[in-house]
């Protein structure tokens, strides 16, 4: 059996609810604390065991290349003052053995045409995919913790967790044997709340065979217009067996300027540096 290597990052979104902080700079460099919300993917990703980053980049992504690359001024200027521990930090960012690709989608048709991009890299292997804004505080990575039902299950998995009936229009929704983890009988994109099938959203991860490949290619546009990843993965299903898995761990929204905000705040309760000192201050509003 293929072990999932490969893990696909979609950004080539605009960001426009972060508008004007996103207007020349990409939403996935947005910091929590000090380190970007694609690094945070990433580092996930890595403690998975995948060793191929692709990311589906469009226009105004470069600082996503940049930040994965060597920084030569950045590095010389800490080694002549001597800052070891910074010039580690930014030496550090990704692990030697790791390969990162990057592919240009040309056109935002939608998540699901973005994952299509990643298919000539990724070929015929079971592959992940994270959504960076959606980030995930768990232990195991929450990766980690699919690619082990992976390994157990040998097919797709969705990491799914519970959300108000209210807000399903703002996600993949699905229905459920109600096992743990569940068979997916069904996957809609953003339904109203009268219509979804349950209130279990899938949230920015997955582990997909490469079959959905062939789906992609052949969805049409669904919700909001845009080829949607729901879609493949609702023709996916009716092949093979896709699994739904409640994961271990606090997801923030940084897709939302409130799920952002409180990323920022419990991540930096917890910093090494800051913790202590930002908990007091905290106190004492
Ligand atoms: C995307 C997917 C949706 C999923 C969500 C998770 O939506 O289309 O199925 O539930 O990510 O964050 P987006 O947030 O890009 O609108």
């Amino acid at each position: 059996m293929t072990r999932v290597r490969k893990c696909v990052f979609p950004v080539a979104g605009m960001g426009s609810r972060f508008l004007p902080a996103t207007k020349a700079s990409p939403k996935e460099m947005m910091p929590i604390v000090d380190k970007p919300l694609i690094q945070y993917a990433v580092e996930e990703a890595v403690a998975a065991g995948i060793t191929d980053m692709i990311f589906i980049t469009g226009r105004n992504k470069r600082a996503i290349e940049d930040h994965f690359d060597m920084a030569y001024e950045v590095e010389a200027e800490l080694a002549a003052r001597g800052k070891k521990e910074l010039l580690g930090l930014v030496r550090g960012i990704i692990p030697k053995h790791i390969n990162c690709i990057y592919i240009r989608q040309p056109e935002p048709l939608g998540l699901g045409h973005a994952v299509l991009c990643a298919e000539p890299v990724v070929k015929d292997e079971p592959f992940a995919v994270i959504l960076a804004d959606d980030l995930i505080d768990g232990e195991p990575a929450v990766l980690k913790q699919m690619a082990d039902v992976y390994e157990q299950h040998h097919c797709s998995v969705l990491g799914v967790e519970e959300v108000p009936r209210e807000h399903t229009r703002q996600y993949g929704i699905v229905k459920t044997d109600g096992r743990e983890p569940g068979v997916v009988s069904a996957i809609v994109e953003k339904p109203r709340p009268e219509d979804a099938p349950s209130t279990l959203a899938v949230v920015g991860r997955y582990i997909l065979k490469p079959r959905i490949f062939h789906h992609l290619a052949k969805v049409q546009a669904g919700a909001g217009g845009e080829i949607q990843l729901t879609d493949g993965i609702a023709a996916l299903l009716k092949e093979e067996k896709v699994l739904a898995y409640r994961f271990k761990g606090k997801r923030y929204d940084c897709g939302s300027k409130l799920g952002y905000l409180q990323a920022m705040v419990e991540y930096g309760k917890k910093h090494p540096e800051t913790g202590v000192a930002f908990a007091a201050y905290l106190k004492s509003l």
